[in-house]
């Protein structure tokens, strides 16, 4: 649901594209291969990263860290000259239902940007904590408060990949 209203809210002459994660494979070094020879679900999935000009990375919170299926998907992006998270500029949001909102998530990323050389945006931070009070059955997130902060990080993330392009 925040992805979605994320979509919605995007600055203009911006436009954003979901990239699923959910048909990768465990992470092999096996079949991390050459460009040329990688399995066709990671090649396209590493494909459709290098085309964006930034990312945007929405997210529960899963033992204080980074959910597995979503660490994997990073990992298989993360390796080899060509990888397309290298110097990337990169935003974080993420809900729960409990109290702090993915805190500790966004925390658990630092590092991974850090060895990437991605350019983290870090404020506003966007942490919708008690979700299940925040959207309504129809998926709208009703809380003023987050959607500007939604806006304002869309903004500070395309600020970043403009500063980073020139
Ligand atoms: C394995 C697992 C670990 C979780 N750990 C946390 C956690 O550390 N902190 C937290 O706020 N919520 C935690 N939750 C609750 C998730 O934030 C909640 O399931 C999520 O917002 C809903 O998204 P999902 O349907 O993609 O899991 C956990 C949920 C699961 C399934």
């Amino acid at each position: 649901m925040l992805l979605h209203v994320a979509a919605s809210l995007l600055p203009e002459n911006t436009t954003i594209e979901f990239v699923s994660i959910a048909d990768l494979p465990l992470y092999n070094a096996d079949m991390d291969l050459p460009a040329a020879e990688r399995p066709l679900v990671i090649k396209s999935f590493r494909d459709q990263l290098s085309k964006a000009d930034g990312l945007l990375i929405v997210s529960p919170e899963y033992n204080y860290s980074i959910p597995g299926g979503l660490k994997n998907a990073i990992d298989w992006a993360s390796r080899g000259e060509d990888s397309p998270l290298l110097r990337k500029p990169v935003a974080v949001m993420g809900a729960t239902p409990g109290m702090w909102g993915t805190a500790r998530l966004q925390l658990a990323f630092q590092p991974v940007f850090l060895f990437l050389d991605m350019k983290p945006v870090f404020k506003p931070e966007v942490l919708i904590a008690q979700a299940k009070n925040k959207f309504d059955a129809q998926g709208n997130l009703t809380d003023d408060v987050a959607r500007g902060l939604i806006t304002n990080k869309l903004m500070a993330l395309k600020d970043m990949i403009l500063q980073h392009r020139n």
